[in-house]
């Protein structure tokens, strides 16, 4: 692993880029098979990627966890897993917000049950239901640190006020929000704020669900079932414009030897406050695209044009959260 960060101070490192592991669970990502996912695993953790996130609601029925203990079950010791409670599927497909202290627990017990463990390394409320007072979700959770059963806590999709409200019942040592270069919302209040807690920032979206990666074509038409299709981003006139802007990537990337994908993930990653970025995979090839776009920076000419392109891209309209 090159250049291990520090999630918070606790002691726990990981790798740059660690691997997203919703894809995997095959639920909005098409042509997902049992064989990729299990190669898609094992490929990020032979190229020193140690991190692997995944959610009790990544598969209908815990798919994505299963699929890491089977796959790295072996190296559980090398690896830091970082799970979250406090979402679900019904059975008719619906999703369910609940973040009351007895479903934390019973979340986290059925997911250390999937991912053939006893303790997992980062434990997250995966947001807020709504109802539900944060200080009960922030007490489940201060509880299952106490007991061990995770190593830290961290907490998704949360502003600024109920991140606080939450650290003040249970110390977060990891925040999840969305982020990458056109989605830039949490610079003005929570990626100052946890620099200046010592909380670790490690974003979702880094290539905004594909966007960023760069192989999109112009004309691409989403599948029936793509998940994607519903987000502004890949919509309209915000699609023509995030077009422009990736050509303009494509050709920074040409001047320095690297991938679309690579400057996007490579710009999160040189953000102060930013851990880790957390990249979606579904096949092999794609993680050891993304694993390229740690532990260097853009030559100054070439961050120049990167600003340029982002002021030539203007705001885009915000294409939402989880
Ligand atoms: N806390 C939360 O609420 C929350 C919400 C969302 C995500 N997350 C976490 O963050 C992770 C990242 O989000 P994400 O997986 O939704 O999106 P992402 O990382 O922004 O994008 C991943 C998608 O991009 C495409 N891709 C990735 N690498 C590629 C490459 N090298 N070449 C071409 N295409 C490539 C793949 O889609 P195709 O092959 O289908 O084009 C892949 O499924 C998730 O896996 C999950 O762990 C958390």
């Amino acid at each position: 692993m090159q250049n291990p960060r520090e999630i918070g101070s606790t002691g726990i490192h990981v790798s740059a880029v660690a691997l997203g592991c919703w894809p995997i669970a095959g639920m909005t990502s098409l042509d997902v098979n049992h064989t990729d996912s299990l190669a898609t695993l094992r490929t990020a953790f032979d190229l020193g990627i140690n991190f692997f996130d995944t959610a009790y609601c990544y598969g209908a029925n815990g798919e994505s966890e299963q699929l890491i203990a089977e796959g790295l079950g072996r190296q559980r010791e090398q690896i830091v897993i970082a799970t979250k409670g406090g979402l679900h599927w019904e059975p008719d497909g619906s999703r369910v917000f609940d973040a009351r202290p007895a479903t934390l627990r019973r979340q986290c017990e059925e997911s250390l049950q999937r991912l053939e463990t006893d303790y997992v390394d980062l434990l997250y409320l995966h947001a807020p239901d709504g109802t539900t007072p944060l200080a009960d979700s922030a007490g489940a959770l201060s509880e299952l640190l106490a007991e061990g059963k995770t190593r830290a806590v961290g907490v998704s999709n949360l502003d600024l006020q109920q991140s606080q409200a939450f650290h003040a019942t249970c110390p977060v040592s990891a925040l999840q929000p969305p982020y990458n270069l056109l989605q830039r919302q949490i610079e003005t209040d929570l990626l100052p704020w946890c620099r200046s807690e010592g909380i670790s920032v490690i974003p979702y979206w880094p290539l905004l669900k594909g966007l960023l990666a760069g192989k999109l074509s112009r004309d691409h038409q989403f599948a029936t079932g793509d998940g994607r299709a519903k987000y502004t981003m890949f919509q309209g006139e915000e699609w023509e414009k995030n077009q422009d802007f990736v050509d303009r990537l494509r050709q920074i990337g040409e001047e320095v030897g690297k991938t679309v994908a690579q400057i996007a993930v490579n710009w999160v990653l040189n953000q102060p406050g930013i851990t880790s970025a957390l990249c979606g995979a579904k096949r092999a090839s794609q993680i050891t695209e993304t694993a390229g776009a740690g532990d260097w920076t853009l030559p100054a000419s070439a961050a120049q044009q990167l600003e340029e392109a982002l002021r030539l891209r203007g705001a885009p309209v915000a294409p939402g959260a989880v």
